[in-house]
């Protein structure tokens, strides 16, 4: 048995739906550990593409459990909404196939409501999150206020509960006038049908996911944004409010750490960041507007247009130090095709002096110029290329170059959105897992 991570190594966005739509159907269950409908993973599927949120990537695949873990927070109207869509698109989400943690949190209107109102407020310091609810979430679990799904089998039960959260949300918070005007009752019928519905969904995850370690079944762990996001080690306090690096799956998922066997980092072959916060290669010239234009850099979740740069390998080395990645895959070379010279970051100068290590402190991040090494471009279309020896030799070097900075191997390379634009190292992990 296998258990595998699949995790993103940079600021999110850097292909993993891609990557976990073709593994998916190789693993008897996908988890999701952390984060909520903040992540938007672009899947496709028969021919169709689908914006999963909260939903597991093995949604699609007819003999693939999937776990919504207790790490991950939950808005049941919007994990409702998603089922619903993808029955009118002839998919169909059992309780069979999916199962939702007795220990996840609820996402609540109030928390949606605080968290759009801070990040909109002149005066509070602005993440730029997705407006999804999540950090206040988050915030209410950690205080120990939190409602799970294991509350919510009565309904009076539950709305008592809300009640006294919702009473402490208005009092803490009086200058949100939307806060102030939410009512229980129109509350409770905003949530309540959609709770009702997940009811059958729920089920205890530490025993649902030991069954299948006992019995073998090897297990997915997909995750959600990325390592430079993450709460405890990403660009602090420019993150989002879980451990979304491999660190976070144990607590997550509420498996032990020992069944997580191998992790594979995500990267792009360039970097990209939505919302606010440092990114030491950002390019705000026409490259990066290039780089946006032919890479479609835009938000699944929200549209927004993407911060684009040249890759930061300090970063992504601090990223491998972290999660240990087996392997990368390197998405999107194919968006490098037409530039003349390609620059990748090998070090900050912070201060005056020059560092290989990706500094804690915001302040230093913000100051940190990067040092760029040169590369050649290739100037080729590498899109219908299908072995990785066919590589222009330039690509083949620029993916060395990423190989001996980070010291691990690039076993895929993507060239394309679609499954077969995919380029695998024969004696590679992803070779091994595509063929099981
Ligand atoms: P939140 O997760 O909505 O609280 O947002 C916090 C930060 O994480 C913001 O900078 C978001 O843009 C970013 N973020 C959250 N989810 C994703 C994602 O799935 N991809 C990329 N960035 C994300």
């Amino acid at each position: 048995m296998t258990n595998v991570a699949v995790i993103g190594a940079q600021w999110g966005d850097e292909g993993k739906g891609k990557v976990v739509d073709v593994l998916a159907e190789k693993f008897g269950c996908v988890v999701r550990f952390q984060g909520g409908n903040n992540a938007g993973h672009s899947v496709h599927f028969g021919g169709q593409q689908f914006a999963l949120h909260l939903l597991p990537s093995g949604i699609f695949c007819n003999q693939t459990h999937n776990l919504i873990g207790n790490g991950v927070v939950v808005d049941p109207s919007a994990l409702i909404r998603e089922i619903d869509e993808l029955k009118e698109r002839g998919i169909e989400v059992t309780p069979d196939r999916l199962k939702i943690s007795n220990r996840a949190h609820l996402v609540l209107p109030y928390h949606r409501i605080i968290d759009q109102f801070r990040d909109a407020s002149p005066n509070q310091r602005k993440i730029g999150t997705t407006g999804k609810g999540i950090g206040p979430t988050y915030e209410w679990k950690a205080a120990r206020r939190g409602i799970r799904f294991c509350d919510t089998h009565d309904k009076d039960d539950f709305s008592e509960k809300v009640r006294t959260e919702l009473d402490l949300a208005q009092r803490l918070n009086l200058g949100i006038v939307e806060l102030q005007q939410l009512h229980l009752d129109a509350l409770m019928a905003e949530v309540w049908p959609a709770i009702h519905r997940l009811q059958d969904y729920v089920v205890d995850g530490v025993e649902f996911l030991a069954g299948l370690v006992e019995k073998n079944v090897p297990i997915l762990f997909e995750g959600a944004q990325a390592t430079l996001l993450d709460i405890d080690f990403g660009t602090y306090p420019y993150v989002t409010s879980s451990n979304s690096c491999a660190l976070g799956i144990g607590a997550g998922a509420g498996v032990p750490a020992r069944a997580i066997d191998r992790v594979v980092g995500i990267t792009k072959a360039y970097a990209t960041r939505v919302g606010e916060g440092p990114f030491p290669t950002e390019l705000l010239d026409d490259v990066g507007s290039a780089l946006r234009k032919h890479g479609k850099e835009f938000g699944t979740t929200t549209g927004r247009p993407r911060r684009c740069g040249w890759l930061d390998l300090v970063a992504l080395r601090y990223a491998q130090r972290l999660n240990g990645f087996d392997c990368l895959a390197l998405m999107k070379l194919d968006i490098l095709d037409s530039f003349e010279r390609l620059y990748v970051c090998e070090a900050y100068r912070i201060d005056g002096r020059e560092t290989r290590v990706f500094p804690a402190s915001l302040q230093q991040l913000q100051n940190a110029e990067p040092v760029y090494r040169e590369l050649p471009g290739w100037n080729e279309d590498t899109s219908t290329i299908r072995q990785f020896g066919q590589l222009p030799t330039a690509a083949q070097d620029y993916v060395k170059a990423i190989e001996s900075y980070v010291g691990c191997s690039v076993d895929l390379v993507s060239v394309g959105p679609d499954r077969e634009e995919t380029l695998l190292r024969s004696d590679g992990l992803f070779s091994d897992l595509y063929k099981r």
